[in-house]
Formats: C-alpha cells, sequence, structure tokens
C-alpha cells in the first residue's frame, strides 16, 4: 500500500484525512505541531511524527522515509482589514500557508524525482474563487499556493509527479474559524474604522447560517479522489458552496 504524509493533523481536515486513508490500508504519517498519538487509531500502519512547516529542521525529520502522496493541509485564518493586520501576523500566515507548503514541496521532491513518481495535493481555499472583503492577507496566502500549483505542475510532469489543489468551502465544524478569532483577540482584534464593514461581514456569515457549507468528509472525499485518480483535475473543490463558487 502507498504511503500518505499528511501535514496539520492534529484536528480538522488534516485528522480525518488520516483517519479515512488508514481505514483504507494505506500507510499515513499523521504529523503534527505537538504528536497526539491518541487521536488516530492504533495501527502498524500508522507513523505520528511532529512536524512544524515554519521548522526546516522538522521538515527534513519527517520526509526522511519512502512517500508517495503529500497533502499540504497545515494552515491558519485571519480575518481583518489590510490596514489592521500587523506584519508580524502577514508574516506567520504567508510562513504558514505559503512558504510552509513550498518547503514541504521541496523537501519531498528529490525522492518523487528519483522515483519518477509522486502526487502533491495542496489544501488551499475557496476563497480564492470569489472576492470577499477582510479576507485579501489569508485569500492572498492561499492564491499564491494556487498559482504555485498550477505553474510547478508543468516542471513536474516530465518526471511523473502530480500537482493539484482542493479549494474547500466554509466548513464551520473544524476549530479553524476559533483559532482565526484567537489570533485576531491577540493581536488588538479589529480596526476600530472599519467596524460597519465587520458587522456587516458577521451579519452576512450569520444570514447564510442556514446554507449548504463544507463538511470535513468533503474534502477528505477530494484529496482521496486526487490521490487515487491519475486522470483528477488539476482544482478540485470540496463542499457544495465551494463547488457552486467553481461552477460560478
Ligand atoms: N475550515 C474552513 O472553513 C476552511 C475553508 C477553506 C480552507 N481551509 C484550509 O483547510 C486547512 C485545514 O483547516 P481546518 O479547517 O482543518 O482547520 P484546523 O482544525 O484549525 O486545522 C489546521 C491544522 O493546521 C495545523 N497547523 C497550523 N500551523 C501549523 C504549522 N506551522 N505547522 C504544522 N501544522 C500547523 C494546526 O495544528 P495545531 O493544532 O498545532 O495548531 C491544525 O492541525 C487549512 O489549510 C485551511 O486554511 C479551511
Amino acid at each position: 500500500m502507498p504511503t500518505i504524509l499528511i501535514t496539520g493533523c492534529s484536528s480538522g481536515f488534516g485528522l480525518d484525512t488520516a483517519r479515512h486513508f488508514l481505514a483504507e490500508g494505506w500507510r499515513v504519517i499523521a504529523t503534527m505541531r505537538t504528536p497526539k498519538p491518541d487521536l488516530l487509531p492504533a495501527s502498524d500502519q500508522l507513523t505520528i511524527l511532529p512536524l512544524d512547516v515554519t521548522d526546516p529542521a522538522s521538515i527534513a525529520a519527517a520526509v526522511a522515509g519512502e512517500i508517495d502522496v503529500l497533502v499540504n493541509n497545515a494552515g491558519i485564518g485571519w480575518l481583518s482589514a489590510v490596514e489592521g493586520t500587523p506584519i508580524p501576523v502577514v508574516r506567520d500566515i504567508f510562513e504558514t500557508n505559503t512558504i510552509g507548503t513550498i518547503a514541504m514541496i521541496q523537501a519531498v521532491l528529490p525522492q518523487f524525482r528519483t522515483r519518477r513518481a509522486g502526487v502533491i495535493i495542496n489544501v488551499t481555499s475557496s476563497v480564492t474563487l470569489k472576492n470577499y472583503d477582510l479576507l485579501s492577507v489569508y485569500t492572498a496566502s492561499k492564491a499564491a499556493v494556487n498559482a504555485l500549483t498550477e505553474v510547478m505542475a508543468l516542471e513536474l510532469a516530465p518526471f511523473g509527479i502530480r500537482a493539484h489543489v482542493v479549494l474547500p468551502g466554509q466548513a464551520p465544524g473544524t476549530a479553524f474559524a476559533a483559532n482565526a478569532r484567537e489570533r485576531l483577540a491577540q493581536a488588538g482584534g479589529f480596526p476600530e474604522p472599519y467596524a460597519e464593514m465587520i458587522e456587516a461581514v458577521f451579519a452576512r456569515l450569520t444570514a447564510g447560517a442556514d446554507e449548504e457549507k463544507t463538511r470535513s468528509e468533503d474534502v477528505v472525499a477530494a484529496i482521496w479522489r486526487v490521490a487515487t485518480d491519475p486522470a483528477a483535475p488539476m482544482r478540485v473543490p470540496a463542499g457544495a458552496d465551494a463547488v457552486a463558487l467553481f461552477r460560478g
């Protein structure tokens, strides 16, 4: 059975993806910033490794073994105006969502290229399909990964390596939004001149609370499809809201 390495398995999509591939009999390298072995069923097929995508030493250690599929899932959210986003926060977002993804790709490519096989799946976001106010910095960090993946796929295809993006819609079921809110509170909250806009965004989110959104299993299904289907498209939306945006 092939081996999949997934980043950000402590919760949400990453954890559910690890569970699914394990249940399907794959060898799974579930990586977490702080390993929590109890989160996944004990199995000979499972390796849990510490991995912070902003830490080169932990990246090098995590990719030491053979890997067939890399899922760059680790990511952090942010909702605020550009003016109210301190540069250290901008750096954190890009370090994790964008540069961390590139660093992981660079780390697996030598073995993928040598074997002339391998699949890279980058989890970005459906917010890159439509513009939303107050999501500029987060969207920029994910749109850069979309562009990177599409161009990189051209240079990797001759080596038999596939590269794809999975674009989840809004998934209220994960800890993502709460983590983003905590990051915002730590950075001093919303800038006051944007208060009305912020209220409108929250009103919009509340008004749409009943609409069909993305479930973790939608994202797992999209990742499974890309990992197992050599003819999978380059960009795969995940979740009813993401599919609707993708179709335009
Ligand atoms: N939920 C949504 O609405 C949504 C929509 C579209 C796209 N996405 C994307 O989907 C991905 C997964 O999100 P989720 O909803 O499953 O959220 P989540 O539950 O917050 O999971 C994010 C994961 O990323 C990990 N992580 C954060 N910084 C890291 C770093 N420097 N190194 C390694 N791991 C790190 C977190 O680990 P810790 O526990 O250590 O913090 C956590 O395991 C993200 O890339 C996100 O941008 C989410």
